[in-house]
């Protein structure tokens, strides 16, 4: 069916090639890594909270894989998917915590505030123990990027429901990510899921990353990087399809902003706060342009509050 598509009526129509400078939602040539095919046109930086917000709830809706999926299917997948659904596992959530890794985190006295939340999502490596007095104890969910082959060995990675995404190619064509992942975590994701059954465990569908990567770049004018959105970013997407209302820490940096990457390790750059892989810049920007808290809630507490999608009438 290519270069055809379908108007309301259901009449086939000829369409122009998705490469041209027509208006609309008209896509450039692959470009990158992970063959990434930007808007060309209509991008914007001028449109509303409810604009975003409404794009956000209609194309990035929260997917985990599941039997049956493309190529996840057969007795060892079979084994593998949790029984229950995230939204099962995790039942309603009112008000939720995301807790960026951010050095900017170190001396905030955040704890308490983070822990009062009914949920709390944490990344990668991030530990509590040792800091909880500013990032709090509560972990419910932990979302890993498929790097993050630790996980048999780290206690922290035993605490909530385990999340992890891998970087897949823009087409979301899930036979072409499951012969090539980014990297290789699908047998390690089956050894984890026999050892520990009791956990809930899912894997990020591909279309999830790459649709919250559009919304970025619909509403940044520049071309952003052609690569997935940080971990972070795409944890604050999750919270806003699973809770009412969602408070972010230091991802919009506090008055504490510092070069110190992580607020768990020494390691300094100041890449890991505006990003160099990931189109960090412009998920912050966006992030900004949504938030419905104060400008002096960010340089003091470095803290954002989100509406969750479902609160949003689009
Ligand atoms: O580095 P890592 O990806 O594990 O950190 C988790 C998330 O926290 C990042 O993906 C990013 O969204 C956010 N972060 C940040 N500023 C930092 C470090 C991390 O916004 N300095």
């Amino acid at each position: 069916q290519s270069g055809l598509y379908r108007h309301s009526t259901d009449q086939p129509v000829a369409c122009p090639p998705r490469t041209g400078n027509v208006s609309g939602d008209v896509r450039g040539k692959p470009s990158g890594y992970f063959g990434v095919r930007r808007m060309v046109e209509g991008r914007s930086e001028n449109r509303t909270r409810k604009e975003i917000m409404c794009a956000l709830k209609k194309q990035v809706p929260l997917s985990v894989m599941k039997l049956g999926d493309g190529p996840f299917s057969g007795d060892e997948w079979e084994r593998s998917f949790p029984s229950k659904s995230l939204e099962e596992t995790l039942g309603p959530l009112r008000s939720c915590a995301v807790v960026t890794s951010a050095g900017a985190l170190l001396n905030s006295g955040l704890g308490p505030e983070i822990d009062s939340h009914d949920a709390v999502i944490r990344f990668n490596s991030a530990t509590t123990t040792g800091y909880s007095q500013d990032v709090g104890n509560k972990t419910t969910i932990r979302l890993v990027n498929s790097k993050w082959n630790k996980f048999f060995r780290s206690p922290d990675y035993k605490t909530g429901t385990l999340i992890v995404w891998d970087p897949a190619p823009y087409s979301k064509n899930l036979t072409q990510w499951y012969k090539k992942p980014d990297f290789k975590f699908f047998k390690l994701y089956q050894q984890y899921r026999k050892l520990f059954p009791e956990q809930p465990f899912y894997i990020l569908g591909p279309a999830f990353h790459w649709n919250l990567w559009d919304v970025i770049q619909d509403n940044s004018v520049p071309n952003i990087v052609p690569n997935p959105p940080s971990t972070g970013m795409q944890g604050i997407a999750v919270m806003m399809n699973l809770c009412e209302k969602v408070s972010v820490y230091e991802f919009l940096p506090s008055h504490r902003r510092t070069s110190l990457c992580h607020y768990y390790e020494k390691h300094h750059s100041w890449s890991c706060t505006v990003g160099s892989y990931h189109p960090m810049k412009f998920e912050k920007l966006l992030i900004g342009r949504i938030n419905q808290g104060s400008d002096e809630d960010i340089a003091a507490l470095g803290k954002v509050t989100l509406n969750g999608l479902s609160q949003e009438k689009c």
